[in-house]
């Protein structure tokens, strides 16, 4: 095994490690500005420079590969002169504005100074000012605290695939811009913020909405299709505020695409109904629970019935329904449905170069693992239809079928053909797993409670079963309360 020391600890390295993340991972802290692991290495802000034994001149740690029997000190006074020298000079001409940045709390530039940098300054000289300006519906700019790493250059060109982000003038004036000023193209725009060391990319969805150590955070999965990007929400008070990208190597490395990163939206709108609903197709009205299961248990009662559940369902739900078809539902026909054009896990593809795929579902792969075939046409002879989804399978059309009852997440104008709705709860409220595309298991965990008075399905299906009389007799089946707590979520 090669091994170097790094502060007098000896270390244990890969042959091509740098010294950044060789110190990393002995819990050294190297500062860097312009380094990060997914991108090329240019070695232009001179903050990781560490002193190197038989070495005349400092070097980059970012840029020097670790190799046998080196000794490295990040400590030194000549290490350490120069980070205090480094940090002075990035902030010649950055503004004192930390309190009203939006990167407070979670900024590489305040974090450095405050651990690397020296507490007084000696400029005297006026800081250069930009005004505050669009890049597109995603970031805004703030040039005044940029301190031209070039991560933000780096990644448009080598990960999103588009050479839009550039550096113009020189020195003292040098500016990040895109070409001709235009609009952000990129539909991964929500990393540029993520990688900026500094609030010069601030993200327009979360700008001045809370401060970063109000938010409690819960490591999730990205519902937004089949990739199943590792990401965090970051939520207060029950109010979602952000998403944003967790690493995983196998996966979605650092990134994640801007649909996946504002999807939360939906469970937030004003728009999705979160009381349950009983009525005709086109005029729902509000009731209580009791009112609700009473009526979605009428319109199925009896009837032939179709359960079309979403691929946007978790694996134990999609479990949960099967067996609730099959002991509740006189064996009723269960088939998948999700994005239009996507069927099968065969039509199932990558969407980009990057990360998107065409099933906008999540765990189109799981429910077919489970045995569930994909929604074709209504069978011939089909009275009713119960229809359960997370919120972003698309609804097939019902064909014309009167008594359809819908169990999940929608919007009142999705809500136009049900003639009930049972609301439940959508991937930001609930614990579960999910399938993706390449057969990986993965965790949803629950970061806010369901919205309004929206239910776990596991909840709504146990009121299903035991309120009143009816089902079970058709069925000839008893309580399914031990089934029901088997596969709870
Ligand atoms: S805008 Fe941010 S990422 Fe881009 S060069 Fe400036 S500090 Fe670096
Ligand atoms: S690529 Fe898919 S899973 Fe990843 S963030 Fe985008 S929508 Fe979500
Ligand atoms: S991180 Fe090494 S020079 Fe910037």
């Amino acid at each position: 095994m090669l091994k170097c020391t790094i502060d007098g600890r000896e270390v244990e390295f890969q042959s091509g490690q740098n010294l950044i993340e060789v110190a990393k991972k002995a819990g050294i802290e190297i500062p860097y500005f312009c380094y990060h692991p997914g991108l090329s290495i240019v070695a232009q802000c001179r903050m990781c420079t560490v002193e190197i034994e038989k070495n005349p001149k400092l070097q980059t740690a970012c840029s020097t590969p670790a190799s046998d029997g080196m000794v490295v000190s990040t400590k030194s006074e000549k290490a350490k002169k120069n980070q205090r020298s480094v940090m002075e000079f990035l902030l010649v001409n950055h503004p004192l504005d930390c309190p009203i940045c939006d990167k407070a709390g979670e900024c590489d530039l305040q974090d450095n100074s405050f651990k690397f940098g020296d507490a007084y300054m000696r400029t005297s000289e006026d800081r250069r000012t930009f005004m505050d300006l669009d890049m597109g519906p995603v970031i805004k700019k703030n040039m005044n605290r940029c301190i031209h790493c070039t991560r933000c250059i780096r990644f448009g060109a080598e990960v999103a695939g588009i050479r839009e982000m550039v550096a113009i003038q020189r020195g003292n004036n040098t500016e990040i811009t895109t070409i001709d000023g235009r609009p952000l193209e990129t539909e991964y725009a929500g990393n540029y913020s993520d990688i900026c060391p500094t609030g010069s990319l601030t993200l327009k969805d979360f700008r001045f909405k809370k401060r970063a150590w109000f938010l409690k955070k819960t490591a999730t999965v990205c519902e937004g299709c089949s990739r199943g990007c590792n990401m965090e929400i970051q939520q207060e008070g029950g109010q979602i505020y952000r998403c944003i990208p967790r690493e995983n190597q196998e996966i979605n490395q650092w990134w994640m695409c801007d649909e996946g990163r504002f999807n939360y939206r939906y469970t937030m709108d004003k728009s999705r109904i979160t009381e349950p609903k009983v009525g005709t197709p086109g005029a729902l009205a509000q009731t209580d629970w009791g009112s609700a299961i009473q009526a979605a248990r009428k319109a199925i009662q009896g009837k032939k019935t179709l359960l079309l559940l979403g691929s946007d369902l978790t694996q134990e739900e999609a479990i949960l329904l099967q067996k609730f078809a099959k002991q509740t539902l006189a064996n009723a026909d269960v088939r998948h449905f999700g994005t239009p054009g996507v069927k099968t896990v065969a039509d199932d593809a990558a969407a980009d170069r990057l990360l998107k795929r065409k099933s906008k579902t999540s765990n189109l792969h799981g429910v077919e693992k489970l045995g569930i075939s994909a929604f074709e046409s209504i069978p011939a002879g089909t009275e009713a239809i119960l229809v359960v989804r997370g919120g972003r399978a698309v609804l097939p059309s019902f064909g014309g079928v009167a008594s359809v009852v819908g169990v999940g997440v929608f919007a009142d104008s999705e809500a136009k053909a049900l003639s009930t709705v049972l609301p439940g709860a959508a991937f930001t409220e609930k614990d579960g797993t999910i399938v993706n595309f390449q057969g990986q298991e993965q965790k949803l965990k629950r970061s806010v409670l369901p919205a309004g008075k929206s239910k776990a399905l596991s909840e709504i299906l146990a009121l299903w079963t035991h309120q009143g009389a009816g089902l079970s007799s058709q069925t000839g089946s008893k309580s399914s309360a031990a089934t029901l707590s088997e596969g709870a979520v």
